[in-house]
Parts: C-alpha cells; sequence; structure tokens
C-alpha cells in the first residue's frame, strides 16, 4: 500500500517487521528493516528504487495497484545492493525497455547480480532530468556509501533527498516519519547502523555532507532506503552524521572479554572496579563477547574512548568470539581510540599477544602492557587488575 510523502510523491516499499539478521548474518536487526522505494507522480512517473529479493513478487502486485506499470516513464537505481534492486529482474521483465537511470558503478554492479542487458543511462554527479511541472531530479554520486555505486537524487520543488543508505537505520516501523516515531529507538540503530556500516566510510561522510550542504538548496524531506522518512528538521540526522564521522567518542570505556572458567571474567571485573574508582565520571561498560550480541558491541567500541579486550589462551590463540569481534574491528577502521588486552593462560602465553597486536593492526593506541595470569587469578592478581584499571585511566589523561 503506498503511503503519501508529499505533493505526487509516495513511498511504495516494503515493511519486513521478521528480519532478524542482515549481510547474511553480519548485521542483527533486531527491530526488522525496511526497504523504501518511492514513485513520483508529476508528468513523468518516477521509480526510485525497489525492495529486497525475496518480496520481489509482493512489491511488483503492490506497485501495479498503484500504477500501470508500462506508464512508469523511468527508473533510477541509486545503488545495485540485493536490499533496493531484487525486484528489478520481476519489474523489468513486464516493462523490459524502461530506462534505468544509475551510475556507471550502478551499471557493473546490476549486471552482474543479474546478467540482464536492460536500457541502462549512466549518470553522475550534475546531470538531471525532468519530471515535468518544473521539477528536476538531479544526481549526486555518493561512492562507497554505501558501495562503490551509491548515489543520491534530489527532487526540486518538492526539496527531497533521496539518499538511499546514507542517513537511514535498520528500524520497521509503520510510522513513516522521523516525528512519530520513539526517538530513542530511532537513534539507537541509526547510531548502530552508522557504526557497523558507514564507520569506515566516515572520511567519504564528511566529504559528501559538506558537497551536498555547499549545494546551498533547501531539503524538506530526506528519503532514505531504510528506516522512517526524515521530515521534521531533516538536517538533524545530518548534523549527526557529520559528529559521528568526525572520529566520534563519548566519556566510555568499554571492557570485553570471552571466558572459560571465569578468571578473564573476574579480572575483567576487577579492571572494571578500578576504573569506575578512579573515574567517577567515566561511563565503563562490560561484556562477555560470547553472549552479547556483536553489532551492539561494535556500537558500544563505536561511542568508546578506550576499549580493554581480554581472553584466555586456547589452543595458542584466543577464544572463537573475541577472534571473530577483532576481524570486525579490523573492517571498521576506527580512529582515536587507546587499547589494552588482558587475560589467563595455562602453559602458553599467547591471547594478550594476539590481541594487543591485532589492536594496534586496527589502529588502536595500546597505552598499557597487557595485565594476565596463569590458571586462575589469586588474590593478588585481582588485586593488580584493580591497580592496573586505575593505571589505565591514569594513561588516558
Ligand atoms: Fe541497503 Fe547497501 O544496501
Amino acid at each position: 500500500m503506498k503511503k503519501l510523502i508529499t505533493n505526487n510523491v509516495y513511498w511504495v516499499g516494503k515493511n519486513d517487521w521478521e528480519l532478524r539478521q542482515f549481510h547474511g548474518y553480519e548485521y542483527s536487526t533486531n527491530k526488522g528493516s525496511t526497504y523504501n522505494s518511492y514513485l513520483i507522480k508529476e508528468e513523468k512517473n518516477v521509480l526510485i528504487d525497489t525492495v529486497y529479493q525475496p518480496f520481489s513478487t509482493e512489491f511488483v502486485n503492490n506497485l501495479s495497484k498503484e500504477i500501470e506499470l508500462s506508464k512508469i516513464d523511468f527508473i533510477i537505481s541509486n545503488h545495485a545492493e540485493i536490499d533496493h534492486s531484487g525486484a528489478l529482474p520481476e519489474l523489468m521483465s513486464l516493462i523490459p525497455e524502461t530506462p534505468i537511470y544509475c551510475t556507471e558503478n550502478g551499471i557493473k554492479s546490476l549486471k552482474g547480480h543479474y546478467h540482464k542487458d536492460w536500457n541502462f543511462i549512466p549518470v553522475k554527479t550534475g546531470d538531471k532530468i525532468s519530471v515535468g511541472n518544473n521539477k528536476e531530479l538531479i544526481f549526486i554520486q555518493a561512492p562507497m556509501l554505501h558501495w562503490p555505486d551509491s548515489m543520491f537524487c534530489y527532487l526540486t520543488g518538492d526539496n527531497i533527498l533521496f539518499s538511499n543508505d546514507a542517513f537511514g537505520q535498520h528500524f520497521c516501523s509503520e510510522l513513516l516519519f522521523n516525528d512519530l516515531v520513539d526517538q530513542s529507538e530511532l537513534y539507537t540503530e541509526a547510531i548502530k547502523y552508522y557504526a557497523n556500516i558507514l564507520t569506515p566510510f566516515s572520511h567519504l561522510v564528511t566529504k559528501k555532507i559538506d558537497e551536498v550542504v555547499g549545494l546551498n538548496v533547501p531539503v524538506d524531506f530526506i528519503c532514505t532506503s531504510h528506516g522512517v522518512v526524515w521530515r521534521d528538521n531533516p538536517l538533524q540526522i545530518v548534523n549527526k552524521y557529520a559528529e559521528w564521522a568526525a572520529n566520534y567518542q563519548e566519556n566510555q570505556i568499554t571492557v570485553i572479554y570471552d571466558t572459560m572458567y571465569n578468571g578473564t571474567r573476574s579480572i575483567a571485573e576487577n579492571i572494571v572496579k578500578g576504573i569506575n574508582s578512579s573515574d567517577k565520571e567515566v561511563n565503563v561498560k562490560l561484556y562477555n563477547a560470547a553472549i552479547n550480541d556483536k553489532n551492539d558491541i561494535i556500537t558500544e567500541i563505536f561511542k568508546s574512548k578506550a576499549v580493554l579486550i581480554g581472553s584466555p589462551t586456547v589452543n595458542n590463540g584466543i577464544m572463537y568470539s573475541i577472534a571473530g569481534l577483532l576481524e570486525l574491528i579490523k573492517g571498521l577502521k576506527f580512529k582515536n581510540k587507546k587499547a589494552t588486552s588482558f587475560g589467563c593462560y595455562g602453559w602458553h602465553d599467547t591471547s594478550t599477544k594476539i590481541i594487543s597486536e591485532s589492536l594496534k593492526e586496527s589502529g588502536f593506541e595500546i597505552i598499557l602492557d597487557p595485565i594476565k595470569t596463569t590458571w586462575q587469578p589469586d588474590m593478588d592478581v585481582l588485586n593488580k587488575s584493580y591497580e592496573f584499571g586505575k593505571q589505565f585511566v591514569k594513561q588516558l589523561k
């Protein structure tokens, strides 16, 4: 069912309340997601993006109730990833000649996914097409937000920025607009999305925001491809992105561990006590990586000025949950964060070396040698862990 955004612009997407994992199993979507597709019905009828592939039949059926498909004059594919282009094969089988406007990289990606030679029209930043009634769609390339092919488009007259993945959230709601939803839920999902998906491209986010703001055009709506449409003070999310892209951090330290027989956990808990005793204002948080959502932990790291990561030594290495987390951290290219490691071992002292080395490779500044012990920590080690927490805080200052 279509929903009116403004004048002749409609949302024709899909709300996916059931989605719990995205990008395979890389990203948890505990609040579901939406695949936002938009229909502009001016003198020209324009479809902007489609929906995730499993919903292609439902999407095409619904769309055909809103408009005779042959009357769609052109399609804009802002981004070729399957969650936005997934219904194109089914749609194009019914209207095969319809032009698809996308970037050169979009053509490559769409051909790579679907192996079809549709009527592609490549566009680049500054290109525009008229939709009639004195309104135009202007294209703005946005490479790596989130893939090389990504672009935005801007509808003059209605002052709408269609930003695709940028400014989105994996957050399902029947309440289409940002001012209608729970603000805490909205921003929890928005920062998680930024931390887990956009962090490595922060320098490009900053550049793109400067470029869009530099256009000096009014923006009344930001229509993303996931989550809400920003209509109430739409630039609030742009300002948030500018903040998040600038090596964002809060006054937070996050301690993360995995444990077999609670030795590494006991060290972690005493480190937390030490940190808390010497800095009453810092928000120190403690997570067992094996039982917490990996994407929530990444969001906490994103918010932190420093992290301490611990694991016992297992088979000369580290525990699975910590190894996976370190791999995620490596890809996200966090900046301006401090760190160290801790852990227990039996006969090979390797876990803290592996963790500190990995954090260093990922761009973290190691400000303190690790704390470690053989077998279970005794009272002396627990006291030292407490002092270690205090020392870590001192090194941060
Ligand atoms: Fe929502 Fe990069 O796709």
